[in-house]
């Protein structure tokens, strides 16, 4: 049954106010927790496990959980509507399942899954990625215990994929070193970190619910057990490298270049994983978004103009890419898997 305002309470507020994340300090939560505070609209109450020395961003109401005591959880959710979940691939894989029954628990009516990356109507990449069928998981977890989701589709993060070493987008910076992939002319979907934070929080300022039935105005109720598609750049490798030498103001004689099939590297990193080698996770994952059949680019689903998302700029955003080098590769723990 579909939901309006004129059937609420007369004490209904059409808006989402309070807001949970999980990963407020991370690397995609840090944008949606930054992006929906500078809306002025939401209060952010950021979960982090107690004794976690991630920072947080200012203006965040921080819950401290701990996962093995369900209370701390729930008690952190209570009085919530909206719960984000951005967790890091490498917590136990129980985590989000806590997560989500302690929501159910506190009573909230909707959960933003872990995923933000590929698109989730797209069975097949999913499964050769092994991303899908945990995600449907999560999702189908929410519904089963009464609650609605609504999950982010945006391809690849630009500036994180740049960054993150050789088995991403291809580049090493250390090295200057590139491995394309085929003839480096395929053209996926990605977002850019900020990019996904504004369309969070433009969907989390919608008005939850219609008025009535003859209101046809854009709320959160659109976008419940769908996808929110988004798009930075449609670009290749071949774009990607122009961009790199315009800001890092070099040319091709200063680069190392290999090219490798696609479909080998796929099957060499899925023949890693399969030995327990999660190095081999980016590698496959990768490969096979950059397979030359189109199913990365989200061009025709992509929501920017519904949601008046900002066209951005390659190269700065390249540049912030070659800025999140350092730090990315202190993360040796996360990013090698
Ligand atoms: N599209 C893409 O290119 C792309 C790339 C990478 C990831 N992703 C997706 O985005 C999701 C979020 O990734 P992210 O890079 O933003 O995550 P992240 O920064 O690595 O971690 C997010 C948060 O997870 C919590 N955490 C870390 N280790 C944990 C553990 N062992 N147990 C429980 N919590 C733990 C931490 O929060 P506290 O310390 O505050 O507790 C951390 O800040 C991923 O799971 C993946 O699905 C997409």
């Amino acid at each position: 049954m579909p939901k309006y305002t004129k059937n609420q309470s007369v004490d209904f507020k059409n808006a989402i106010e309070r807001v949970a994340i999980v990963g407020a300090g991370g690397t995609i939560g840090s944008h949606i927790a930054k992006a929906l505070l500078e809306t002025g609209r939401h209060t952010v109450t950021a979960l982090s496990r107690k004794g976690s020395s991630n920072r947080l961003p200012d203006g965040v109401i921080v819950a401290p959980v701990d996962y093995n005591d369900e209370t701390t959880i729930v008690a952190a959710l209570k009085g919530q509507q909206f719960l984000i979940i951005t967790m890091a691939p490498t917590a136990p894989r129980d985590t989000h399942s806590k997560l989500v029954q302690a929501a159910a628990k506190a009573g909230i009516p909707y959960v933003m899954p872990n995923g933000y990356g590929i698109d989730i109507d797209d069975i097949k990449l999913g499964e050769d990625t092994m991303l899908g069928p945990v995600a449907k998981a999560n999702r189908d977890e929410i519904a089963r215990l009464g609650m609605q989701w609504i999950t982010v589709c945006c391809g690849f993060w630009y500036e994180y994929s740049l960054a993150g070493g050789d088995a991403r987008f291809g580049f090493d910076f250390d090295k200057r070193s590139l491995t394309i992939y085929d003839d480096g002319n395929t053209k996926i979907s990605t977002s850019t970190l900020s990019q996904v934070g504004r369309a969070v929080a433009k969907v989390l300022s919608l008005n939850e619910l219609p008025e009535d039935e003859n209101d046809k105005s854009l709320t959160l109720s659109t976008f419940l057990n769908k996808g929110v598609y988004t798009k930075s750049f449609v670009v290749s490798q071949n774009d990607i490298f122009e961009s790199v030498k315009r800001v890092t103001g070099t040319a091709d004689a200063d680069w190392t270049i290999t090219h490798e099939d696609t479909r080998k590297r796929y099957q060499d990193g899925l023949a890693q994983v399969k030995v327990g080698n999660m190095a081999g996770f980016g590698k496959m994952l990768y490969a096979r978004g950059f397979y030359p059949d189109a199913s990365n680019d989200l061009t025709m689903k992509a929501q920017n103009e519904l949601l008046e998302l900002p066209e951005e700029s390659l190269d700065e955003s390249t540049e912030i890419g070659i800025n999140l080098v350092k730090e990315l590769q202190l993360r040796v723990e996360r990013m090698s898997s």
